[in-house]
């Protein structure tokens, strides 16, 4: 593989790269041609209902296994009597990126919505008629759920989830230096992922000559190597004998980044009946098994000085954690890198609650963090008397508080700039409530929006063929965020010809390892990937062409050809050229290939951010306490943009969700049964578009050429972050009714 220098040589990203293309998958998808996972029907196939428990907390005592093998159609019952056993116990963390999870290895309900039972039969409708009939006798005993519980998280215990502590410069002595103190308590609700698309799975195994099995599983996954990893070692097969299918994923938002329970099962009963087996969830079994926001009480105490600088900053979260698994949302790190402070401390704790474990869910810590320390922030700022933006700006962090490490790049002010100037906000009155229209109160806010870049590993090949086009290949995940198009983009530049003569293959565990999709650092990892792929091709080719005495590219030497529109040219003399497929076809060759590598080596020397400004206008009628954003506006500065389209579609849906966040998502549990009373999504609410005003992203030109060679940094979940303070803030300046918990319900304004 070539180093980065020769490579950069040749090609650079920009051609195709930065166009807003539409999406290439937008047709299969809107002619339903784009394959999901539920969409398979192998021959034979059986399709597997999960009875889940109605209790949070016990054990179940009795399962009518006889009525429901009694329904016609059904084929078997598995239940934790009768259930094959997993090579390793489904507790066992496969890998650093791994759920604890129920494959009926136990008669314990941890939550409600837990799979206590698979039922397979020849049809969706027995299936589900069959589940319905086990009708479960348990022993209940009373849910621990929610915040106020007393059941503390064991600090022993170490997974990803637990953010370790931060402490920087003497807390004790900057809160003596300061003349304001300042204690702010948020909380928020717990939220459910809901993408479109619920999980499904279908697997179908195979027999080579009898001796080894091999098993092709479809399921929406966004981290196909790490999934491969793990159905490997629960079933205890060779890697190379699983096959996993994702082209396309109807949403993730982190809840497919993670193998579940029944998921195992379905690949379980697959193998025990010999025939394929297909499990798609319903709507409410999403709520549960599947991860989820949890709730966070989250305290910040703000020492300001008498300019009102920040001397002290100390964010402190409470989040509700399941009784079995360790993740703790890390909302106190959003307040890591954000304002300048001398002393800057953040811890978290959490409260075991008879719920799923819950997990990353679109901008995982960063997402409610943001909002609890706009809000105080936003809260300082007017007992300064100060106008919210000048005081973000008299706070501005020049260098990384938590690690004193300049910023990679950083446009921040610009964005606040931008998007101030778009929304108005210098007619902003400093006083709440001074802003009518007819009689609804009307309040602006805003809000910083920060998001780190985070880069995993990955691995791409590309293959230039003999007529010039060329195909690349890597397992990334398309969760609808448009990386077949993006990526597409990147990898044709790499090989320096058009996009349209690019096949992309992706979505398929043969292919090579794209990483994670996920951390908004899918682009930027797969993408560097791809790029070196193609380059490397391109070297290869450019070594042929130089050293060939028939080429009128010869004797140039290697570093003397650059590639564009799929030729070479001199670098000393532009009219000498030749097109890729003749140096291809002098040298008797079909096929040329290359590889490449994403990922950052060593420990970052700079602090990596995504940012933006964000500006909310709201109407809160003064009766009934009901909130409608009326505009939002957004500035984001993310690096290189390399499809604008598609990033501001990403910006406005992290915006979108935003919303969302502040007024309307939250997953509500009965205290008496630890049962939800809104698992689906007439009662859960998320924004339609009734819901969504006038709503800007603007994105602000920036060169990085730290964050890694393209400067690509990412755009998926930086929208969410400082929307959601934005809006409360916004609210309070409408009311002066300062909103501290989210959603905002309407009966606290009034
Ligand atoms: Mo995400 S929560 O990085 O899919």
């Amino acid at each position: 593989m070539a180093d980065p220098m020769t490579i950069n040589q040749h090609v650079r990203l920009g051609s195709n790269a930065g166009q807003p293309m539409t999406r290439r998958d937008g047709m299969l998808k809107v002619t339903g041609q784009a394959p999901y996972a539920a969409d398979r029907r192998p021959a034979g196939l059986l399709h597997a209902v999960a009875a889940s428990a109605g209790i949070a907390r016990g054990r179940v005592v009795h399962l009518d296994t006889a009525a429901a093998m009694a329904h016609p159609g059904v084929i078997r019952v598995y239940t934790p009597a009768n259930c094959p056993p997993l090579a390793v116990h489904p507790d066992t963390k496969i890998h650093g990126f791994a759920w604890r999870t129920e494959a009926l290895q136990d008669d314990t309900v941890r939550y409600a919505g837990q799979p206590i039972a698979l039922v397979v039969a020849e049809t969706l409708e027995a299936a589900t008629e069959g589940a319905r009939l086990l009708a479960p006798q348990y022993e209940v005993l009373p849910p621990r759920i929610g915040l106020d519980g007393d059941t503390p998280y064991d600090p022993e215990t170490v997974s990803i989830g637990r953010p370790p502590s931060l402490s920087v410069g003497d807390l004790d002595a900057a809160r003596k230096g300061a003349t304001r103190h300042q204690t702010t308590v948020v909380e928020t609700a717990a939220q459910y992922h809901n993408a479109l698309e619920p999980h499904a799975i279908t697997a179908e195994w195979f027999r080579d000559g009898g001796a080894r099995d091999r098993v092709e599983i479809d399921t929406p996954n966004q981290a196909i190597g790490l999934a491969k990893q793990s159905f490997a070692a629960y079933l205890g097969i060779e890697p190379d004998r699983i096959v996993i299918r994702s082209p396309f994923l109807g949403g993730g938002f982190g809840s497919k980044a993670i193998l579940f329970g029944a998921q195992l099962l379905v690949v379980l009963a697959a193998r025990d009946l010999d025939r394929p087996v297909k499990l798609a969830l319903r709507r409410d079994q999403m709520y549960g098994p599947v991860g989820h926001r949890p709730a966070t009480r989250q305290t910040l105490q703000l020492d300001l000085d008498d300019q009102g600088r920040i001397m002290a900053l100390d964010h402190h979260t409470l989040a509700v954690a399941s009784t079995f698994d360790d993740f703790i949302e890390s909302a106190s790190n959003a307040s890591h890198s954000v304002y300048a402070t001398t002393a800057l401390h953040t811890t978290h704790s959490a409260v075991r609650s008879d719920t799923g474990t819950p997990g990353p869910m679109r901008a995982p810590g960063e997402a409610p963090g943001s909002a609890a320390l706009e809000v105080a922030i936003d809260q300082a700022a007017h007992a300064m008397g100060m106008d919210p933006l000048a005081f973000r700006l008299l706070n501005y962090a020049e260098t990384d508080p938590s690690t004193g490490m300049a910023f990679s790049s950083k446009a921040l002010r610009e964005c606040y700039a931008q998007a101030a100037e778009r929304f108005g906000w210098a007619d902003r009155p400093l006083q709440p409530r001074a802003m009518r229209q007819g009689r609804l109160l009307k309040g602006w806010g805003m809000g910083t929006a920060q998001f780190p870049c985070p880069m995993f590993q990955a691995a791409a090949h590309a293959t230039l063929r003999a007529d010039g086009s060329a195909v690349v290949e890597t397992s990334a995940a398309d969760m609808g965020q448009g990386a077949w198009t993006a990526l597409a983009q990147i990898a044709a530049d790499g090989l320096g010809i058009d996009v349209d003569r690019l096949e992309f293959r992706s979505g398929h565990s043969d292919l090579p390892d794209a990483g994670i999709a996920g951390g908004s650092g899918h682009t930027a990892t797969a993408g560097t990937a791809l790029f070196n792929a193609g380059a490397d091709t391109v070297r290869q080719l450019a070594q042929i062409a130089t050293a060939d005495p028939a080429s009128p590219l010869f004797g140039a030497g290697n570093a003397g050809v650059t590639a564009r529109g799929g030729r070479l040219y001199r670098n000393d003399d532009d009219s000498r050229h030749e097109a890729y497929e003749d140096i291809l076809a002098r040298a008797g060759l079909d096929l040329l290939r290359g590889e490449g590598k994403g990922g950052r080596e060593g420990e970052p020397q700079r602090a990596m951010f995504s940012h933006g400004g964000v500006f909310a206008e709201v109407l809160v009628d003064p009766d009934l306490g009901q909130i409608r954003v009326s505009r939002l506006v957004g500035a984001f500065a993310a690096g290189r943009i390399v499809n604008p389209h598609l990033a501001r579609s990403q910006l406005l849906g992290g915006m979108i969700w935003g919303i969302g966040f502040a007024l309307q998502e939250e997953a509500i549990h009965d205290p008496r049964t630890g049962r939800f009373t809104n698992n689906d999504l007439a009662g859960y609410h998320i924004p339609v578009n009734a819901d969504v005003p006038s709503i800007e992203a603007l994105m602000v030109h920036e060169d990085d050429p730290h964050v890694n060679a393209l400067g690509i940094k990412g755009v998926g979940e930086l929208g969410v972050t400082g929307t959601v303070g934005a809006i409360a803030n916004a609210v309070w300046h409408a009311t002066g009714v300062r909103p501290v918990r989210f959603p905002i319900h309407p009966e606290t304004l009034i």
